[in-house]
């Protein structure tokens, strides 16, 4: 059969699009490109991610006092099946044996936090606990002798409960001299042997969490967003988030003049991060996009990059957003050495000043924004445990674009990215959990879309999957699993998932840029040191 000239041409241009990488990526982005180590800078850091409560158990013992995830999971209905951390994976006495595990993994960074009940039992109201103290000096000396780096965050979401008995945590300012007391004890303890610090994990999720839907400790929210005993959803989580900050930076502040320059570590504090698309294809659904990222991003980020909080909070929350003195101003500008964001997801964006949306989403807290993960029937990406968790590789790629051009290309870290697979109808079997084919995808094209975008010059210095193992998934208890490693419940045995050992694979198999001697942050964008071998695969 003959061919046409302009058949001819059409099959000749299919063949160019379908060649052509950038073109490929966004015909079929679920399209499993290899990852490399090479890919990625030289001395970049690759771990993983687990906090205290999550993990740690022994809730009562070494004279760690209550925190608020101990009073609250012991009230009935507030987590699935009721569970709890009493016992959670029972680290605080295997640990040992996890770090064997990572060891095996072949990471060269582990992110952990510290349980302030265990070393504070009861804030600043009572003694150091000095058994609490030696679990992670232990923990810090057992990762070094095995070279794997540890990447400490100070808070992740658990606060002695005397806190918050007291004077109500994050609803008060004088938390924040909380937490400063309990920072300097952590770098007065640890610091010494810690290069990478954060102060506050996600404190944009935990206000929204804990004060305006009522799901975490205090459990605080009114109607729309929840029928709670106390809180005003409207109010409190910018409150939250303003003492949040402030502890953030005076922590900063303490550190880079008392213990910073001989210690030499590297200090930031971790966002959460959703990506947005427009819902619509038209102009108020991309602005709609813009306030999403400016509530939930820039909320954390501006007011430490540039001294306040993104114009549009201004705009629509009015009085109810805090003002910083200008001493503040001084002290959170710049209270930063590196960005460190957790990335899962990406949502769309709809616009609720000139459409009505459901009740909640049209309030000026949300900005006027209402974000889903459907269109028109269909979903944004493959679901996850989490409903509003989808798969969807390209916003990796995306948030950190944005966070790029937004923050003039700081030293920015992957801290958390990870999945967790939907809930089964029926109970499913442990064999099907280990054979976890579905995360390696999930992590292979994330990690993939975020090799993208350090080529295109983002100067990210490392990536942590969340979890090390399966964990206290806060309120869906142990019935969602995000680990690299599955944890029997009965016996607390680990056993590696499929993906364990893919992560082994392409961390051990190239291993060459495994160097981690120095700080990662006191280097010039590493960019520069991407391997030969990479460029040439550019
Ligand atoms: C939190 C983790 C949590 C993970 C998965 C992050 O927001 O920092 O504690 O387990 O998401 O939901």
């Amino acid at each position: 059969m003959r061919l046409k000239i302009s058949q001819l041409f059409f099959f000749f241009f299919c063949i160019v699009l379908l060649l052509h990488p950038s073109l490929a990526q966004t015909t079929n982005e679920h399209e499993q490109e290899d990852v490399k180590r090479s890919q990625f800078p030289d001395g970049f850091l690759f771990g993983t991610s687990t906090s205290s409560y999550q993990i740690e158990g022994a809730y009562l013992e070494d004279g760690k006092g209550l925190n608020n995830w101990d009073v609250f999971t012991h009230i009935p209905g507030n987590i699935k099946n009721n569970d709890n951390g009493d016992i959670a994976d029972n680290h605080y006495h295997q640990f040992l044996e996890d770090i064997e595990l990572m060891q095996s993994l072949g990471v060269n960074a582990y992110r952990f936090s510290i349980s302030w009940s265990r070393i504070l039992p009861r804030g600043r109201f009572g003694e150091v606990n000095t058994r609490g103290i030696s679990f992670y000096n232990n923990l810090i000396d057992n990762l070094l002798l095995k070279g794997i780096e540890p990447f400490v965050t100070i808070h992740h979401h658990d606060i002695p409960q005397e806190l918050e008995d007291r004077y109500g945590s994050w609803l008060s300012p004088l938390m924040q001299e909380d937490f400063l007391y309990f920072a300097e004890i952590c770098f007065k303890s640890f610091g010494h042997k810690i290069k990478y610090w954060t102060t506050l994990n996600e404190p944009n999720l935990f206000a929204d969490m804990a004060y305006m839907r009522g799901w975490y400790p205090p459990g605080h929210c009114s109607p729309p967003f929840g029928n709670c005993s106390f809180g005003n959803s409207d109010v409190e989580p910018p409150t939250a988030m303003h003492n949040m900050l402030l502890a953030h930076a005076k922590a900063v502040k303490l550190y880079r003049q008392m213990f910073q320059p001989k210690q030499g570590g590297s200090i930031g504090i971790i966002a959460n991060t959703m990506m947005y698309e427009p819902h619509g294809d038209n102009e108020d659904d991309q602005k709609a996009v813009s306030r999403a990222l400016a509530f939930q991003l820039a909320w954390v980020f501006d007011p430490i990059v540039y001294g306040d909080y993104p114009p549009e909070m201004r705009h629509y929350l009015g009085s109810v957003l805090p003002r910083f003195s200008q001493e503040e101003i001084s002290i959170l500008k710049g209270s930063i050495d590196f960005i460190a964001i957790n990335h899962y997801s990406t949502l769309y964006a709809k616009d609720c000043i000139h459409s009505a949306c459901i009740p909640g989403w049209d309030r000026p807290i949300r900005g006027f924004v209402y974000t889903t993960g459907e269109r028109d029937g269909v979903l944004i990406g493959d679901r996850t445990a989490n409903p509003r968790f989808f798969v969807v590789p390209r916003g990796m790629e995306k948030i950190i674009n944005y966070v790029k051009e937004r923050y003039n290309n700081m030293p920015m870290i992957v801290t958390e990215n990870g999945f967790a697979p939907p809930p089964q109808q029926k109970q499913q079997h442990q064999q099907d959990l280990l054979q976890d084919a579905e995360r390696i995808n999930f992590h292979k094209s994330y990690l993939a879309a975020l090799a993208r975008a350090i080529r295109n010059g983002a100067d990210v210095r490392g990536y942590f999957v969340w979890s090390m193992i399966d964990n206290f998934e806060w309120i869906d208890g142990y019935s969602v699993r995000y680990g690299l490693y599955y944890v029997d419940r009965q016996t607390l045995k680990r056993m590696p998932k499929l993906s364990a050992k893919w992560y082994k694979n392409i961390l051990t198999v190239d291993a060459t840029s495994n160097s981690n001697s120095s700080n990662i942050f006191k280097r010039k964008n590493t960019m520069s040191t991407v391997s030969q071998a990479s460029k040439a695969e550019i």
